[in-house]
């Protein structure tokens, strides 16, 4: 039993310590599938240039598809002799149509444009999955937003009460940056929609083989332009891993308030019992996991990120067996995109929102005072001005420990004698709002018109 692609040249079989370092079955045998498509084309492309009878070929398509129906079912998987995913393939599919016509596949071909094209394949394919689990979720926070259209909150910023905003406004800026990254996802595949199927080992394919037509094949519309490009690139590997790397952080920034609004001390928001955990000493315990999950996993997104780019700092070109690293790092963020998705998109479906309690904050705060300082700049007082006497306002109330609405005519007439009792019409939690009317605000009819673009831009994608 053959199992080595090499060993001419070499007077005995490696040391089972190196057989153990370079072995990568264990995480690139999920690229079988594409290995056999590459196969497939490859094929095509040495009867094309005369290389193989037209019942070579014939045979040859056969013996791959048995083979890929034996992946499939399990009955083919690789044993530990098997260096790669590429080898134990070439092994299977020599024992299904013999070593005669199963020596001829390899041709003109090497490990170093395969794999490099079956990460391609595999990331393209995995990406549009991500991207639709990304819109779900864009989908579910906006018939959360659309369920609580008429609930205020505190806006905060230095999460210090700030301005009210409508927690349906706060919750699609959740919603945008899944977009961007589902837009990132699209324009990365522009760039990785490039076949290095052809490059050989680094200089280019022999044999008069037909790098585009493998490329059209196996769904690039190109082939690389340089084979040492196409061979010891990883740039593309390492964009994916940085959406990912994003979309962890998009993902922890709501994770995090989710977590805080769970706490007795918001109490603004309540979780179903579906999606969150218990506590094996505490029976009143219901704790938010799946953000807490989030939030630790969006570690180990950035983390996939830094292993890969440092990986590939200062690599001399062509192809490396360093480059072998590519691989776990983005199919750990594959893996953990997948399971972090849909917990997290039905923890967000099933949120119970507490909008008395987010509605009574709102003007907690002093959270208006901005709207007394707009106010009388909508009188001709110079903003400047306009600031000072609001946050006089905002002094008097705190030494009385009041709010801005208890502040009776005479003490606005004392503060300064541009306030008049007309400050108070937007003293109002709802006068605030309706005050923010320009596109992008938090006015309630900017925000419904928000949430249709969201929608139609989820429905686009
Ligand atoms: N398993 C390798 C990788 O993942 C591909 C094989 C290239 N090996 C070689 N000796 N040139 O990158």
């Amino acid at each position: 039993q053959v199992t080595r692609l090499w060993g001419g040249r070499f007077a005995g079989g490696p040391s089972e310590a190196l057989a153990r370092l370079s072995l990568s079955t264990h995480f690139d045998w999920r690229l079988a599938h594409h290995d056999i498509a590459g196969s497939r084309a490859h094929a095509r492309v040495l009867h094309a240039a005369g290389l193989l009878t037209g019942d070579e070929l014939d045979a040859m398509l056969a013996g791959l598809d048995r083979l890929a129906a034996d992946v499939a079912s399990g009955a083919f998987t690789p044993v530990l002799a098997d260096e790669d995913v590429h080898t134990a393939l070439e092994r299977g599919f020599i024992e299904r149509v013999g070593a005669d016509l199963g020596g001829r596949l390899r041709a003109g071909r090497s490990r170093n444009d395969q794999i490099a094209t079956l990460v391609r394949m595999y990331l393209r394919e995995q990406a549009r999955g991500i991207a639709a689990a990304l819109l779900d979720l864009a989908a579910v926070l906006a018939d959360q937003a659309e369920a609580n259209i008429g609930v205020a909150m505190p806006g905060r910023t230095h999460l210090q009460h700030a301005q009210p905003v409508l927690l349906a406004h706060h919750l699609l800026a959740h919603a945008w940056p899944l977009i961007r990254d589902v837009e990132r996802l699209r324009d990365w595949d522009a760039r990785a929609a490039v076949s290095p199927y052809g490059s050989g080992a680094l200089a280019g394919s022999s044999l008069g083989l037909d790098p585009e037509a493998v490329a059209a094949e196996l769904g690039f519309p190109a082939a690389a332009e340089n084979s040492i490009d196409g061979t010891a690139a990883r740039d593309v590997v390492a964009e994916f891993a940085f959406v990912a790397a994003m979309i962890g952080v998009d993902l922890s920034r709501p994770a995090e308030e989710i977590i805080l609004w769970a706490t007795k001390e918001f109490s603004f928001v309540t979780l179903d019992d579906a999606f969150s955990t218990g506590s094996s000493i505490m029976p009143q315990k219901k704790n938010p996991d799946i953000a807490e999950l989030a939030r630790g996993k969006s570690g180990r997104l950035i983390g996939d990120l830094a292993g890969l780019l440092t990986t590939l700092k200062g690599l001399p070109l062509a192809y490396n067996r360093d480059l072998q690293e590519d691989k776990e790092p983005v199919f750990d963020a594959v893996d953990t995109l997948d399971l972090l998705l849909p917990a997290f998109t039905g923890m967000v479906a099933t949120l119970t929102f507490n909008g008395e309690r987010m509605a009574e904050l709102a003007p907690q705060g002093f959270s208006l005072a901005t709207d007394i300082a707009e106010w009388l700049v909508r009188d001709r007082v110079p903003f400047r001005e306009a600031h000072e006497i609001a946050g006089a306002c905002v002094r008097v109330c705190e030494e009385r420990g009041t709010d801005l609405p208890d502040l009776t005519d005479a003490d606005f007439a004392a503060i300064s004698p541009h306030l008049g009792p007309g400050v108070r019409e937007v003293l109002t939690v709802a006068g605030s709002l309706d005050s923010r009317s320009a596109k992008g605000g938090t006015a309630p009819a900017r925000v419904t018109e928000q949430l249709g673009r969201l929608r139609a831009a989820i429905d686009g994608h």
